[in-house]
Parts: structure tokens; C-alpha cells; sequence
């Protein structure tokens, strides 16, 4: 902790244990630690969180099934889930596990203080409940045949006592806080979805389960534990310790100034945390992020789907800083990615062993082969080298703000284009023909062309260290520099910071090409199946007799056009084209497809079912989807679907 310091706290989502990490999640986490390691350069006292969710029924069903404590089933993917970070270079502070004492106490702590507030209170619970998204529903916010309206998995019936709280009763306040906070949830989209979700109106929020005992109990009434939200939420805080001695650090670092979640969570993030923040009288976060998705052939990446990509096998071989540097560069923040390995390794290898690579061996061969390894420091001597040394300082000025911005693929474009304007310095100057001449001016020439080569490589290199974290100080080690933790951006502000005498030390490549793949499956790594729970899988109906089947018209169609229905979560309206005429149908799947993935393709489509209005809209027939029990919905290809997923 520094107290001169400006403080800055971000987080992850604490990850469930309950699947290996995927690179979605790894995208997640070093999204974050990138702005961590930004955010230390900019001179801030960064603290930065990440940790696992631990409780829940999901859990304690995969325990009980291996024959083991959910403990020990989680402490074991927990402990990936640190061996992971580690090799990814994430440098987070902390790591919390809501089994953690430290968390539990606060848990039950604030769950107490709400209750005796009258924002908790008992009730009978009738409803419907999502297991593996630990969610209550009621049966309006439904989707259809009774499926979660988030992940479109059938939903469980379930009648039990539980404590609620009052998330209805903080709607004005909250809207309140939206309209003069509005940069709190971003991006803006997510924004004004949320704010539609709110006015729909809140219901109060089942905060309690008798059903199993996987969780933190209720202090005062123990045979309830404390819904796995309302737990989670909590680590936030809990990881600081509030109620510990001085509570120091709680003091210190909150309110937090980012969480960062993935687009799914962002609900939970941006209304039941805040909600939870006011009747507990604490400071709200100040921005919650969404980020979007890995997206696999257009779906999102998940371990049900057997589409999941494994990070390990690709930092063993490509390096930490590779998987690292494409996704931060190739996503902008908010939108969803897509990885394939062809791309993947032809982008590692144009940007960092060509551009940043070549210019740093470059650098380095020269100085040795015409001036014995010794860098002078040199003045511009003419107005292309102004031009370099402006343009450094411009590139440190233009990242800062793009980084603030959190438009980091926008900020390593511009450092990237620092990097090509200095390899095309070197074909410029041409220093192989100015060490031919004992012209006493291309002496001088040479020596500048040096100092311009290594100084901009100072600078590079702190610039790129919150991406390519491993890379980056091997980049100061050959430049004969000392000292690169204590590097920052006011250090490489002013050109000119190498001294005369400075030696550079040759190294290996920092970043070797690899050959560009042809096949995917090198590392598509296809989970072992997982055993089909049987009793997730609706019911067969009745036999209709064929007849009745025949009275359904069903033709495919093309897409015409796609878009969002305004204010609507869910629905996306589309043109088809059916053979004989146009039509327009109205679709609850915006959720799974955005608009332009849709235009131009093939669906089944049910042309005499009969219109219906909505949202104003008159909408003709159905377009077919197929969905499981997880959290895949498909309307054009049912590869990826498991046997008995449901069309309608
Ligand atoms: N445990 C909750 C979070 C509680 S935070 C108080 C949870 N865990 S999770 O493991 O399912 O997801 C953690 C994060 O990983 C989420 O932000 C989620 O969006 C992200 N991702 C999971 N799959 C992803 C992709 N395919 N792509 C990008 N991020 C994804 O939700």
C-alpha cells in the first residue's frame, strides 16, 4: 500500500470450479491483468483480484459423484486454476476462495446486517430455479417449455422455504444511481439493457436454499446456506478484509474501480451487487465492464459443447506472451473473439517475431558489428530523426489515453505502428552503407541511427510490458538497461533517457517463428464426455399421427435481412425469403446470434404457424432452433448439439 499513491481495484468474476478453464476465461483474466499492469505504470497503488466460486448445488453433485468433499473437489481445480495464472504471468494480488474463512465470516456478516435492516426477510418460496446457473425464475420471465430465459436449459421446480431480499424496493434508487453514474456499466449497449431489465420491474431475490448444504450457512437459522450469488458477490469485499483489525486494506482499495465480467454476468454485476451495496450503506463500485465471448464456429465457447480450446498446450509451446498478445490485440474490448490456431500463428509471427523480433535483433547486431556493443548517446541530427523522437513521445501519449480508455487493441495498434516506422527507419538510413564511409557526417549518421534504434526500444518496451509481460524486460537486458520493474510511463515520457556507454548484451530471439498450422486439432482439446444426467433431458411427448404431422408447412429459408428488435432483450426480426414471397418473423435468439452472423443463411422455417404480435410486430411462422440442456441454442447447424436436445 501506498498512501501518496492513487488507488486503483480491479477484479475478475471468481471462477467455478466446476470445469477446466477454458481460453475464455483465460481472456478474461488477462484482459484484467493487462490493465492492472497498465494501470501500475501509470503510477497507480494497483491492487488486482481473482479467485473461485466455490458453493452450490453443481458442486456438490460432481463431489458426491467422484466420492469425494466438495473441499477436495475444489481445492483441486483450484489449484489449475492458480498453476494457470501463474504460467500466464497474471499478477494478481490476491486470490480468493469463497471457502476461505475470511470470505465466509463477512458473508454471513453482511447477510445479518441486511436481515436486521428488514431487507431480508423469511417467506415460502414456490419457483422455478436454473441449477447450473444457481437462478430463480418466475414463470413470466420464462422462456419457452419452462427453459431459463438466460441459457435456455429446462428450469427445476422447487417449493421450499427461503429468505428474500428486497431488490424491489431499491428500483427507484437504482435507476437513480444509473442516470447519474452513466459511465457505471459499459459499454454503453449493456447499459441500456440493463436499465430495460430494471423497469420491467425487480422482484424480490431468493437469497437462501434448504435443498443442499454446499454453502455458507445462514448464521441464524442454519439449515439455509446462502444462495451462491449472494455469496459470491460478497468476495469483492471480503477479500479486503473489512471487519479484520483496522480494516486497512477494505479502507484503502474500496470502492473498487473495475470489475470485469463477461457479457452473461453482467446482470448480476451491475444490479443485484449494487442493490446489495446500498441497503448495506457501503460504497457502490465505479464500473462494472462487460466484455464479450471466445466464440468457436460462431458459438460461444463452452465445455458442454466439447468446443473448448486449452490454454496450456499453447502457452507450452507458443509462450505466455503469444496466446496473451492475440487476444489482446485482436479483440476489441466489449465485442466477441474468435480464436483458430492458422490465425492465431500467423499473427504471433507477423507481429512479434517479425515486427517487434526483427527490430530488436536488428538493433542489437548492428550496434555490435559497427560500434563493439557500445551505444552513444546522439542529438537528432536532421529532421527524420525529429520526427522519430516526436513520434515516440507521441506513441507514449496516444497509448496512455487509449489504455485509459480501456481500447487496448487500439493502444497496441499504435505502438505496433511505432515499431514499423522504426524498421522502415533502418531501410531508410540505410546504417550498412553509412559504415562503409569514414565521412566524419555519416560517422555522426550511424551513431544517431543507433541511438534512435535503442532509445525507441526503451521505450517499446515498457509500452508492451502489460501485454507481453515475459518479452518485454528480455527486450531491456539486450539493450545493456538495468532496472525494468521500476520502469513507468513517466520514465520513457522524454526521448533520451539511454546513457552514452550503455552496452548492448546479444540474446536469443525473444520470439521465434513457428510454422503456421494447417489443422486445428493440434490443440482443439475435446473433453472427455461428460456423463449424461439423464434426467436433465425432457420427457418424450405423445405419438401424433401423421396427419397432424402433415399439417405443418415447413420450408427452408434464407435470411434476407436481421436485426435487433429495439428494447427487447431477445428478439431479433428477420426477412426470409421462402421461395414464393418475403416474410417477416420475429425470433427469441438474440441472445445466441448477433444480426450479421445471421444474414445469408439457410434456416428450417414453420410458415403456417399463425401470426402473432410482438413487440408490435407482426410476425409470420417460426423460425426452428434446436436447444439442449446446457446452454446451446443452434438454428443452423446441430453438430455441436447433444442426442435429445429439443426443436421448436
Ligand atoms: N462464478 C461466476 C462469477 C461470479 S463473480 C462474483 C461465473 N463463473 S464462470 O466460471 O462461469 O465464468 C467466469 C467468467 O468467465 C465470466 O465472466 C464469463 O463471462 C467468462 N467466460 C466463460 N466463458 C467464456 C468465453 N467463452 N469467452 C469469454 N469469457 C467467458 O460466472
Amino acid at each position: 500500500m501506498d498512501q501518496n499513491k492513487k488507488t486503483y481495484y480491479i477484479t475478475t468474476p471468481i471462477y467455478y470450479p466446476s470445469a477446466k478453464l477454458h481460453i475464455g476465461h483465460t481472456y478474461c483474466t488477462s484482459v484484467a491483468d493487462t490493465i492492472a499492469r497498465f494501470k501500475r505504470l501509470a503510477g497507480y497503488d494497483v491492487r488486482f483480484l481473482t479467485g473461485s466460486d466455490e458453493h452450490g448445488q453443481k458442486i456438490q453433485r460432481a463431489a458426491e459423484a467422484e466420492g469425494i468433499t466438495p473441499l477436495e473437489y475444489t481445492t483441486h481445480i483450484v489449484d489449475g486454476f492458480k498453476a494457470l495464472w501463474e504460467k500466464l504471468h497474471i499478477s494478481n494480488d490476491d486470490f480468493i476462495r469463497t471457502t476461505d474463512e475470511r470470505h465466509e465470516k463477512v458473508v454471513q456478516e453482511l447477510f445479518t446486517k441486511a436481515y436486521e435492516k428488514g431487507d431480508i426477510y423469511k417467506a415460502e418460496y414456490e419457483g422455478w430455479y436454473c441449477t447450473p446457473d444457481e437462478t430463480f425464475w418466475t414463470e413470466q420471465k420464462l422462456g419457452p417449455n419452462h427453459t431459463c430465459p438466460d441459457c435456455g436449459r429446462p428450469v427445476e421446480r422447487v417449493k421450499e422455504e427461503s429468505y428474500f431480499f428486497k431488490l424491489g424496493k431499491y428500483t427507484d434508487q437504482w435507476l437513480a444511481f444509473i442516470e447519474e453514474n452513466p459511465d457505471f456499466i459499459q459499454p454503453e449497449s449493456r447499459r441500456n439493457e440493463m436499465i430495460q431489465f430494471v423497469k420491467q420491474g425487480l422482484e424480490d431475490l431468493a437469497v437462501s436454499r434448504t435443498s443442499f448444504d454446499w454453502g455458507i450457512k445462514v448464521p441464524f437459522d442454519p439449515k439455509h446456506v446462502v444462495y451462491v450469488w449472494f455469496d459470491a458477490l460478497v468476495n469483492y469485499i471480503s477479500a479486503l478484509e473489512p471487519f479484520a483489525g483496522d480494516s486497512e486494506l477494505y479502507k484503502h482499495y474500496w470502492p473498487a474501480d473495475l470489475h470485469l465480467v463477461g457479457k452473461e454476468i453482467v446482470r448480476f454485476h451491475t444490479i443485484i451487487w449494487p442493490i446489495m451495496l446500498m441497503s448495506l450503506d457501503l460504497p457502490l463500485p465505479k464500473k462494472v465492464f462487460g466484455h464479450g465471448w471466445m466464440i468457436v464456429d460462431g458459438t460461444k465457447m463452452s465445455k458442454s459443447l466439447g468446443n473448448v480450446i486449452d490454454p496450456n498446450p499453447l502457452i507450452d509451446t507458443y509462450g505466455a506472451d503469444s496466446l496473451r498478445y492475440y487476444l489482446l490485440s485482436e479483440i476489441q474490448l466489449g465485442n466477441d473473439g474468435n480464436f483458430t490456431l492458422p490465425n492465431f500463428v500467423t499473427k504471433i509471427n507477423a507481429d512479434l517475431s517479425n515486427d517487434l523480433g526483427n527490430l530488436l535483433n536488428r538493433t542489437i547486431a548492428m550496434i555490435q558489428k559497427y560500434h563493439d556493443g557500445i551505444i552513444t548517446k546522439t542529438a537528432d541530427i536532421d529532421g527524420l530523426d525529429q520526427e522519430i523522437s516526436a513520434l515516440a513521445e507521441k506513441t507514449v501519449a496516444d497509448f496512455e489515453v487509449q489504455m485509459e480508455a480501456m481500447e487496448i487493441n487500439k493502444a497496441l495498434k499504435t505502438v505496433w505502428a511505432f515499431i514499423g516506422r522504426m524498421n522502415k527507419y533502418i531501410d531508410e538510413t540505410m546504417p550498412w552503407a553509412l559504415a562503409k564511409s569514414s565521412d566524419e557526417a555519416d560517422v555522426t549518421r550511424l551513431q544517431s541511427v543507433m541511438y534512435h534504434l535503442a532509445e525507441s526500444l526503451r521505450i517499446i518496451a515498457v509500452l508492451v510490458s502489460p501485454v507481453i509481460p515475459v518479452g518485454a524486460p528480455k527486450i531491456w537486458e539486450q539493450l545493456g538497461l538495468t532496472g525494468f520493474g521500476d520502469a513507468n510511463l513517466d520514465t520513457i515520457r522524454t526521448w533520451g533517457g539511454i546513457p552514452t556507454g550503455t552496452t548492448v548484451v546479444k540474446g536469443e530471439p525473444i520470439y521465434p517463428r513457428f510454422e503456421v498450422p494447417e489443422m486445428v486439432e493440434v490443440v482443439e482439446v475435446k473433453e472427455e464426455a461428460e456423463a449424461v444426467d439423464t434426467s436433465a433431458i425432457p420427457p418424450l411427448k405423445e405419438h401424433i399421427a401423421y396427419d397432424d404431422f402433415e399439417k405443418l408447412d415447413l420450408r427452408v429459408a434464407k435470411v434476407l435481412t436481421c436485426e435487433k428488435v429495439p428494447k427487447s432483450k431477445k428478439l431479433l426480426k428477420f426477412t426470409l425469403d421462402i421461395g414464393l414471397e418475403e416474410r417477416t418473423v420475429v425470433s427469441g435468439i438474440s441472445q445466441y446470434y448477433e444480426p450479421e452472423q445471421m444474414i445469408g443463411k439457410k434456416v428450417i422455417y414453420l410458415a403456417n404457424l399463425a401470426p402473432k404480435k410482438l413487440m408490435g410486430i407482426e410476425s409470420y411462422g417460426m423460425i426452428l432452433s434446436a436447444s439442449d440442456w446446457n446452454e446451446q441454442l443452434e438454428v443452423t447447424n446441430i453438430d455441436s448439439l447433444p442426442p435429445g436436445s429439443i426443436v421448436k
